[in-house]
């Protein structure tokens, strides 16, 4: 069966391990929304691969790696990535890459725009990867922005930026910074298209052929439920949709059947600003920080770390209609004497079971706390579900209880192979 693999948290937790360890089943790995603000670490065979828009599968030999139309692609970035897979021995070609035509490009002015606003924001600042993700959706949005298709074409691709410039150069001279020339742009564009173009390709047509010969599809979410435009804790969130009804928008393929599962850290992290009910700012926190090496893999900033929300988990997991939870980074956990689980919300003398929209509820509610002993011993590597501490094992199944969602897998290492498969539809 096809898989779509989701965040159920705020990013971050652990789905390029997860992507890969299901990859070597799969036939093609598609990305589906995002840009180059995802970070997703592989170790294999102790060589670490850091990748952040292209999709996972591209490490494994013979698979299809798809970059969907829902993803907003920096062409400078991808050619830079490409490169550095290269080097490792990863071999990259118009075989095993496909572009969407249909993609929207992020050039440097967003980025230069993203980076500008955030500023201009100060406190309010949403904590952004100033990667120019914001701007180039809202380009996109707007009718206005540059497709990958279009760098085929230089005289369209010249009517196009001259469209976009108009509203760009407005902006810019708004906010002081000096306007962009034309043909600088057109320029930088066409030099590059050289080494885009030959990978660009009707997704929605191919997927639909992969697909009709059988072929098993892995959608690959970047960030987390909780950064949804639409369901995350906005305005606190990324600019695309990250939940998994994405996956065929986002891709093309109108029909398909896969088994959700919702990548679920151990504990809770947040980077960026933004409304974070169970977060720690205290030494416990810190610890889970430094043994979780909780840095943000695009932008190297601390993550904030916090207990295992299940009220969290449990809204997400519903907005995607997840099937089955790979439990990540439990070894994170393992010095801990007692652990807290947050079990509800409390706001005001009123009880909720879920996480209200409004930011100011969001920022000022309570979380109702559960506890329950540590391990206290380790779980780093296991293997088998029975060879966890007991505690652990408690710990597991309380999760599973209160987010009412199987847990499919849990990981005890960054390894692909420290894995406890659980559900053998996986
Ligand atoms: P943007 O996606 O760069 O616009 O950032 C918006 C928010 O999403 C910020 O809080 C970022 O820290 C967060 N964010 C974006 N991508 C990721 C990710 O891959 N992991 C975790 N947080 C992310």
């Amino acid at each position: 069966m096809n898989i779509t693999i989701i965040g159920t948290q705020w990013g971050d937790e652990g789905k390029g391990k997860v992507v890969d360890l299901l990859a070597e089943s799969a036939d093609v790995i598609v990305r589906f929304q995002g840009g180059h603000n995802a970070g997703h670490t592989l170790v294999i065979n102790g060589v670490v691969y850091k990748l952040s828009l292209l999709p996972s599968g591209i490490v494994r030999p013979g698979k299809i790696s798809v970059i969907g139309n829902g993803v907003v692609i920096d062409p400078e970035h991808l050619i830079k990535e490409m490169g550095q897979l290269a080097e490792k021995g990863i071999k990259i070609n118009p075989d095993n890459l496909y572009i969407a035509d249909n993609c929207c490009l992020i050039l440097p002015l967003h980025s230069e725009l993203d980076r500008a606003l955030e500023e201009a924001k100060g406190v309010n600042k949403i904590g952004t990867t100033g990667r120019g993700i914001g701007p180039a959706y809202e380009d996109k949005v707007a009718r206005r922005a540059i497709r990958v298709s279009d760098l085929k074409n230089p005289e369209y691709l010249k009517e196009r930026l001259e469209n976009l410039l108009v509203y760009h150069n407005a902006l810019r001279r708004g906010l002081g910074q000096p306007e962009i020339k034309l043909n600088d742009v057109l320029k930088f564009l066409t030099d590059l298209a050289p080494k885009i173009t030959p990978f660009i390709k009707p997704v929605w047509y191919e997927l639909d052929k992969l697909q009709t010969a059988g072929k098993k599809i892995l959608f690959e979410g970047a960030q987390g439920t909780l950064l949804d435009v639409d369901h995350g804790t906005y305005p606190f969130v990324t600019s695309s949709n990250t939940i998994a009804a994405q996956a065929q928008a986002g891709c093309g393929l109108g029909y398909t059947k896969s088994y959700k599962l919702g990548i679920t850290k151990a504990y809770t992290t947040r980077v960026g600003s933004g409304p974070f009910p169970t977060e720690l700012e205290n030494e416990i926190g810190q610890h889970i920080q430094k043994k979780g090496h909780e840095f943000g893999t695009v932008t190297s900033r601390i993550r904030r770390c916090g207990w295992f929300d299940a009220v969290l988990v449990r809204q997400a997991c519903k907005l995607n209609g997840i099937d089955g939870i790979a439990l990540m980074k439990l070894d994170v956990l393992e010095e801990l004497d007692s652990l807290k689980i947050c079990v509800g919300y409390e706001l005001d003398g009123k009880k909720f079971d879920y996480f209200p929209a409004c930011p100011q509820a969001q920022t000022r509610i309570k979380p109702i706390y559960e506890e329950i002993a540590g391990w206290k011993s380790t779980t780093a590597g296991v293997r088998k579900f029975d060879d966890l501490p007991v505690n652990a094992q408690k710990y597991v199944k309380r999760l599973e209880e209160l987010v009412g969602v199987k847990i499919a897998l849990i990981s005890t290492s960054p390894e692909r192979d420290d894995s406890i498969i659980l559900d053998n539809k996986l």
